[in-house]
């Protein structure tokens, strides 16, 4: 970890030995979310896992009965999930805002994870202003210890600004 990271930047980056085992949790369908997960990962020096949704080639039946069951439920299959956040000290939770919430994609993975009792914190990337999808995250992380959300607007369009916001929200992070 080292300055290398941000060759453009006048931060140093706060990770190190003293910091928090992190584990970054991200969906991301056209790459803001995932960018934000990198600049996070570098930032604290944490393991990433992408959340990839899994595209079936089913028949017509099942193509109109997905359709079906989605918009009912919003629901949608993962591909495995190879960390957990078990091993780790902080867990973050990263999701585009979809319809106000958090994807079906973070939905599904936390459906099937249990993060009662781990340090969770998340983050959004969105179109509009307004934080959007906290309540129903934290909704899908009964019992967790939660550390707070981070709401960035677009972030592939100003680098340099989201990459303040997500140093900023780091240093509130709760260290080791
Ligand atoms: C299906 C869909 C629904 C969206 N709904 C919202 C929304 O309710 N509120 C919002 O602020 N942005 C919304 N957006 C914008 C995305 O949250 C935003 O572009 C996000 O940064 C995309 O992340 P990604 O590039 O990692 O996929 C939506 C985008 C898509 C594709």
């Amino acid at each position: 970890m080292g300055k290398s990271y941000y060759p453009h930047s006048e931060y140093e980056p706060i990770s190190g030995s003293s910091y928090l085992r992190s584990l970054i949790v991200y969906y991301s369908k056209t790459g803001n979310a995932r960018w934000v997960a990198q600049t996070l990962a570098a930032e604290i020096g944490a393991d990433v896992e992408e959340v990839v949704e899994v595209k079936k080639q089913p028949s017509v039946f099942g193509v109109l009965r997905g359709i079906s069951i989605r918009w009912q439920s919003h629901e949608t299959e993962i591909a495995p999930i190879v960390r957990s956040p078990a091993d780790y000290d902080l867990t973050i939770i990263g999701t585009p805002v979809w319809g106000g919430k958090p994807t079906p994609a973070i939905m599904a993975y936390l459906k099937k994870t249990d993060l009662s009792e781990k340090r969770v914190a998340v983050f959004f990337t969105q179109g509009n202003k307004k934080p959007q999808g906290i309540e129903e995250t934290k909704a899908l992380m009964p019992n967790c210890d939660y550390e707070g959300a981070l709401s960035i607007v677009n972030p592939l369009e100003d680098k340099e600004s989201s990459e303040k916001q997500i140093i900023e929200w780091c240093t509130k992070l709760t260290p080791k």
